[in-house]
């Protein structure tokens, strides 16, 4: 698989893609045809990662990423051996899922949730977020600059929050800004971290339920990006954002590839899953086919 180019202020840098160049079916635990061959190993703890923790390994730097001319953020940079010892490994599945790597999709999401706000089509402020399968964190931090009330940031990988959302969040959202969005983070797999996000959410709810006037039900918005190219976890993440998001108003916003070769996971595949379930319908935003990637995508979903 592609390795994280290094990073300048081009808006035209690419981002990786999946392809399964250096990765194998027996690699990503599948056998014919993409069924898991061997069990996974259980999943790490879910647990809450306190941003005042600093990361082992400082950031030296934050590149920037031009999103368009009025909107740059700023990204860190921390290899996966310095974390998990593993060189150039995008996935391990069960153990490590992508998450110290700029995907395309994120970029993509930004793009289409900036032109939805653009457009009249969004508000943020005052929302309540979650940003699903993180990583760098720039789709969340996006709304916090643009006014959300509360992120709360999940990954699978708790060295992903700690090492690299946490700095991000601080870069972006806490330097020269007026905004002070409530942030939490939280590590741990999608079929367990809704006993965390909910029971976690407590707390920091009455706070920002005394600011806004309103009484927590569940997220406003859910956000992710490149988080559907397992079939195996399609219907963890599908279950948690039913369970998580706000009925009837909340909306998600999803970006990835039509496809992963090799993987068998999709954003249709996801499209394919809600639409079978009838609760919720799905619209189609934004079609990217740049030459950089198979064809990516970014949908919406919302309660019928
Ligand atoms: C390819 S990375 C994408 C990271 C980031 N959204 C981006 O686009 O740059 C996929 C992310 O999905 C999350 N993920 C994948 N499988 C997961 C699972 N079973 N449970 C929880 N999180 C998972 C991981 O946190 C990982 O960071």
């Amino acid at each position: 698989m592609a390795e994280e180019k290094s990073s300048t202020t081009n808006p035209k840098e690419s981002y990786p893609s999946f392809s399964l160049s250096n990765l194998t079916q027996s690699d990503l635990g599948l056998g014919l045809f993409g069924f898991p061959e061997k069990p996974l190993p259980p999943p790490p703890p879910c647990v809450e990662v306190d941003p005042s923790e600093e990361p082992p390994i400082a950031l030296s730097n934050a590149d920037p990423v031009v999103i368009n001319e009025s909107l740059t953020l700023y990204k860190g940079r921390v290899n996966t051996s310095d974390v998990f010892g593993v060189t150039n490994s995008d996935l391990v599945p069960g153990k490590y899922e992508g998450g110290l790597k700029l995907w395309e999709g994120s970029l993509d999401l930004v793009k289409t949730v900036y032109s939805e706000v653009e457009k009249g089509r969004l508000v943020l402020k005052g929302k309540r977020v979650l940003e699903l399968g993180c990583g760098h964190g720039l789709p969340g931090i996006f709304t916090g600059r643009e006014g959300a009330a509360l992120i709360h940031f999940q990954d699978f990988n708790a060295e992903v929050l700690k090492y690299l959302t946490i700095p991000n969040v601080k870069e972006n959202l806490m330097k020269d800004t007026s905004v002070s969005p409530f942030v939490r983070f939280f590590a741990g797999d999608w079929s367990e971290i809704h006993k965390l996000l909910l029971s976690g959410n407590i707390d920091q709810q009455k706070e920002t339920d005394e600011t806004l006037g309103s009484e927590y039900d569940g997220y406003d918005l859910i956000l992710m990006a490149e988080t559907v190219y397992a079939l195996s976890s399609l219907s963890n993440l599908y279950v948690l954002i039913k369970k998580c998001l706000h009925y009837p108003r909340g909306v998600v916003y999803m970006a990835g590839k039509k496809h992963y070769f090799g993987v068998g996971g999709g954003t249709r595949q996801f499209v394919h899953l809600v639409e079978e379930d009838g609760a919720m319908e799905a619209c189609l935003l934004a079609e990217v086919a740049d030459g950089s990637s198979n064809v990516r995508e970014v949908w919406k979903f919302s309660f019928k």
